[in-house]
């Protein structure tokens, strides 16, 4: 790939110079994608092109050629002012104007790919500010990304950035549909999609901690009329940032530009002389395979790049929970440890409950900071914990809270001073009555914070997973380490402190595997998944609400990250009551895990949990590394809903399908197999038979793959009445 790259970037430059003295363009392409930017000597920049991948040849159509495509990549407040724009900066003098002049372009490669960066100076002397613009091409997936950084490249003189946008994209204005995704506690992620009018859609976060709750930075925009899952062009957009961001999608009757950056409301930031400030990387994905075609490249890319340890296979296990809830003590966690060893579980992660000394961690009210282990619930300390998980052959994992504090807590007596609050002002608290944030701004608040997970995994060495939750929004906007003139800069600030602590715990401990929750999906999030291996999706563990969120998760983030558990019936968040089976058949399309009390499970319930566990362990390769193609969609209210995954080869398939709707008549659709090569011949297995001697029909059946990719899939005889399910296992012969 690389030497196709470079061949055409020469023969590009030789386009160049042939067409035009000033102009010169650069292009970036990926397998099958292509970015495609003008540069003016002396002027700017601008995008003439992203989508499917290009020749030389095709280059010379692009000059001068004023499309509803091409923008400029920086559009800077101050001489046009009218608009949207992506920057704009006060000078020390109080100017608010910035005109950028192009200075160099340099093409050069980091760890990940091959990067154009263009460097602007402000065009007057007296105002000494740098903005070098980047682009990338992560090798080996379709995903580019863009961020800028500014220099305040002056002696003296401060700078203040108003806006700060981390892209400014333009794509083509044609009948223009907008999937996002909103929610709360508890629903998270629900995806909805709109015809894109005049004006501007915004998608934004101001919480200042759990950035996916309210909206998921993700977006798609599909070009000429809806896309389906498979056809149409489509647009993908994310941020990697965890903290506040702002997504503008603003259109026009002949134009339509994305903005999307870190939300610069109510957070300006200073850059004294000699300082830089780094926005975080957009990233964005092309397709003309729909929206799964999007999809697919965020997950491949996920996994090579952006999650941590994204291709190691992830372990099947029992969390504490919903099973016991705070009350956690050696014999129960001894007796949890032993019951999912014995269903065929990998590892168990004790929850919330388990610390606190001088105030012992009962409820939500007390304990935040106080990591030492409650001696009444578990006198071997975290020890005994390790040697019953030895014992029973599986490995241990556990849950902290680390950037919080409770105002009942013997760190919140020691060190008021090291949480969010502002002097003049009762402080206001969060979950229990008296939950408060730590102040990340504070470098000794980092170092507490690293310590908190070092101390635990360097004295237990065993500890093979950290569930690392954030049950609160930044309240009491104020730092007692900022200056006062620095405090617009908390929620940016809070992010880097906590950037620098993750930096610190993975060169540590690389192996250690990570789940991010945010009380459930709350940062569902590239802004932190490159440190983590996994999110919560949700504190909803019904399996049918699961169908919808994890759907909506799945347009950006891959199965392997999506934790998702078998939790009890009556569900304890919606009362719904469905079948073990059918519960297993939704977590299994994730990581799997249970979340439970396995005692209070039947012995029938047990046998056919250890089937399920072992079923997911044969297609687990094909779950959590493969390509997923999602076939029908809950959200269309049909009778049923479907997703399928595949190796890379197409060898394999692993097919779920749910019955969620049953109405007398009701047809099933058949279920066409995306995913699948025409050209092969699949044996069909039933992988979770209720019952062992009486697989569905479909069991054994060999059947084309032209089949199954045109005429489909007939269900019918393996669903019956809602919250039937089948996992089907395909294999190529
Ligand atoms: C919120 C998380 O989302 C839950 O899974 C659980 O860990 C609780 N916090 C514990 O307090």
């Amino acid at each position: 790939m690389k030497t196709r790259f470079v061949a055409l970037a020469l023969t590009l430059a030789f386009v160049s110079s042939a067409f035009a003295q000033s102009n010169r363009t650069h292009v970036l392409s990926s397998e099958n994608t292509s970015l495609v930017v003008t540069t003016n000597d002396g002027g700017t920049a601008y995008y003439q092109y992203f989508g499917p991948k290009i020749q030389d040849s095709d280059i010379k159509g692009f000059f001068g050629v004023k499309s509803n495509y091409t923008g400029n990549t920086l559009p800077a407040f101050g001489i046009h002012s009218a608009g949207e724009k992506a920057l704009a900066v006060e000078m020390p003098d109080g100017n608010m104007s910035v005109d950028l002049g192009m200075e160099s372009v340099e093409r050069t490669r980091d760890a990940q790919g091959e990067v154009l960066v263009l460097t602007f100076k402000d065009k007057v002397k007296d105002y000494p500010l740098t903005v070098k613009q980047y682009f990338k091409n992560y090798e080996g997936t379709d995903v580019f990304s863009t961020w800028t950084e500014m220099t305040n490249a002056g002696r003296k003189g401060e700078m203040t950035l108003l806006t700060f946008a981390s892209a400014a994209v333009p794509l083509t204005r044609e009948d223009n549909w907008v999937t996002q995704f909103h929610g709360g506690w508890g629903s998270e992620s629900y995806m909805s999609e709109e015809c894109l009018p005049n004006g501007q859609v915004v998608l934004s976060d101001k919480a200042g901690l759990r950035n996916a709750f309210g909206s998921n930075a993700g977006f798609m925009v599909s070009i000429g009329g809806k896309a389906t899952e498979n056809r149409g062009e489509v647009f993908g957009g994310n941020l990697m940032w965890s903290g506040n961001y702002k997504t503008r999608i603003v259109a026009t009757n002949n134009g339509l530009t994305v903005f999307s950056g870190i939300n610069e409301e109510t957070s300006t930031y200073h850059l004294a002389a000699g300082e830089t400030f780094r926005t975080p990387e957009f990233v964005m994905a092309y397709s003309t395979e729909g929206k799964g075609g999007v999809s697919r490249a965020f997950h491949r890319w996920a996994r090579k790049y952006a999650l941590h340890a994204g291709d190691k296979l992830r372990d099947i296990l029992l969390n504490s929970w919903e099973g016991v809830y705070f009350k956690v003590n050696q014999e129960v966690m001894d007796q949890m440890m032993g019951d999912i060893a014995s269903l065929g579980g990998e590892l168990f992660v004790m929850d919330d409950g388990w610390f606190g000394d001088k105030y012992p961690r009962d409820n939500d009210h007390t304990s935040l900071g106080d990591w030492m282990v409650a001696k009444g619930k578990l006198p071997q300390g975290i020890k005994g914990l390790t040697d019953a998980a030895r014992k029973h052959g599986i490995k241990f994992g556990i849950w902290i809270e680390p950037e919080m504090a409770n105002t009942k807590s013997e760190l919140y007596e020691n060190h008021p001073d090291w949480v969010l609050h502002q002097d003049n002002r009762p402080i206001t608290t969060g979950r229990g009555g008296t939950q408060v944030v730590l102040d990340l701004c504070n470098p000794k608040v980092q170092d507490f914070v690293f310590g908190i997970t070092d101390n635990l995994l360097s004295e237990n060495p065993e500890i093979a997973y950290i569930k690392w939750d954030c049950n609160a929004d930044i309240m009491n906007y104020g730092s007692p380490y900022l200056p006062k003139n620095r405090q617009s800069e908390i929620y940016i600030r809070y992010h880097m402190g906590l950037r620098n602590v993750l930096e610190r715990i993975r060169a540590k401990y690389p192996d250690v595997v990570i789940q991010v929750c945010a009380s459930g999906g709350g940062r569902v999030t590239y802004g932190l998944l490159p440190w983590f291996d996994e999110f919560w999706t949700s504190d909803n563990t019904d399996a049918y609400q699961r169908l919808f969120i994890q759907w909506s998760d799945s347009h950006f983030y891959p199965a392997i990250a999506q934790a998702s558990h078998v939790s009890a019936s009556p569900n304890h968040q919606t009362g719904r009551v469905v079948p073990l089976k059918f519960r297993f058949d939704v977590a299994m399309t994730g990581r799997l895990g249970m979340e439970l009390q396995p005692k209070n499970m039947t012995d029938e319930e047990k046998a056919f949990a250890k089937r399920a566990v072992a079923a997911y362990k044969q297609i687990r390769p094909v779950v959590q590394l493969g390509d997923q193609y999602r076939l029908l969609s809950p959200y269309d209210r049909g009778a049923a809903a479907a997703v399928m995954y595949v190796n890379p080869e197409k060898t394999r398939a692993a097919v779920f399908a749910y019955r969620i709707d049953y109405l007398h008549g009701q047809q099933l659709l058949k279920l066409k197999l995306d995913g699948i090569d025409e050209n092969r011949n699949y044996r069909i297995k039933d992988l979770t038979p209720q019952d062992e001697t009486r697989p569905c029909n479909l069991n054994g059946q060999l059947v084309s793959g032209r089949i199954l990719k045109q005429a489909g899939l007939n269900l019918s005889g393996a669903l019956g009445r809602p919250w039937t399910s089948v996992c089907l296992e395909l294999t190529a012969e």
